[in-house]
């Protein structure tokens, strides 16, 4: 039976053509929150790696430690022990501004800032940077803009006259800013009405192909982990216990990930995926 290898994913874009190159490298990740006898470990001895233009979908049940994982992508948060390594570099020793130009974030509960516009928040990140005049920000914020969808005239909405599905459109262009070739989604399609996630799924397949970003994305949403993931990585036990294309995963035996993909919701999901012949998953030390 045939194994697939990371970045070699059935159905992956053409950048999975291009050499196996690991845009993300997790590597004996301890993460402990408290001390003494309150110490508690969220991930204990986690490997992954993700690969050059994927989009990887995490899953795993509530408080399992998705959004910690990302923050450390994102070098907001350190391990405890091991490591995790964006492009080559230690993510934690990135710095802010490292950081904004190698990995964008759409986080879980998709903050704006609610005291600046639309294009105040889109072009934050490069504001800050205090390098450019703000003529040039805005220029770059207003493309940014266009590119996930929304128009010059959003440009001076305050982030509460937004609906839900636009509030995700200005986080994501907020996210990419500085062109980064990693982009983390947070739960990127939660609480939006079914039309609004699936045309959010599509504009994040749309950018991923035409920027040839590489994607992790936490999800819940079963729809939205079929409609654009090339592989699914499962946390459980503090560790990713499998990972593989969806089609494989979905049979691995585990309690959470028959709970996760099975009944009505998954049954349905998985119909939706065009038929192909079934694969091995891969357990983390061959990712
Ligand atoms: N800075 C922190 N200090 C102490 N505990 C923390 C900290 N950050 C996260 N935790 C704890 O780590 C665990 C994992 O949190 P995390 O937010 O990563 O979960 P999650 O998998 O994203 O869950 P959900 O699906 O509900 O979003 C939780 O028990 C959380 O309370
Ligand atoms: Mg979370």
């Amino acid at each position: 039976m045939p194994t697939p290898s990371p970045g070699q994913t059935p159905g992956a874009p053409a950048a999975a053509a291009l050499p196996a190159a690991a845009v993300v490298e997790v590597r004996g990740l301890w993460t402990v929150f408290g001390t003494g006898a309150n110490a508690f470990a969220v991930h204990q001895d986690l490997d992954l790696t993700v690969q050059r233009g994927e989009i990887l979908a995490l899953v795993g049940g509530s408080g399992t430690g998705k959004t910690v994982l990302l923050r450390q992508m994102l070098g907001l948060a350190r391990p405890t022990r091991g490591s995790v390594t964006v492009l080559g570099h230690p993510a934690a020793e990135m710095g802010r501004e490292g950081a904004a130009s190698r990995v964008g974030m759409l986080f879980q509960h998709g903050a704006l800032f609610s005291a600046f516009d639309v294009l105040g928040n889109v072009g934050f990140a490069l504001q800050e940077l205090g390098t450019l005049p703000a003529a040039l920000v805005r220029d770059a914020a207003l493309v940014k803009l266009q590119m996930v969808g929304l128009q010059p005239a959003h440009a001076t909405r305050m982030p509460a006259d937004l609906s839900g599905g636009m509030v995700k459109r200005v986080a994501l262009a907020r996210a990419l800013i500085m062109d980064p070739p990693l982009l983390l989604l947070d739960e990127p399609t939660a609480g939006l009405d079914p039309s609004s996630s699936d045309e959010f799924c599509t504009l994040l397949r749309a950018l991923h192909q035409s920027l040839g970003l590489t994607v992790v994305m936490v999800t819940h949403d079963l729809d939205t982990l079929f409609a654009l993931s090339t592989r699914v990585a499962v946390l459980a036990d503090k560790k990713v216990i499998v990972t593989g294309a969806p089609r494989e995963v979905v049979h691995f035996a585990h309690p959470f990930v028959r709970e996760f993909f099975g009944g009505e919701r998954g049954r349905r999901a998985l119909l939706a995926l065009a038929p192909e012949a079934p694969a091995a998953p891969t357990s983390p030390q061959e990712a």
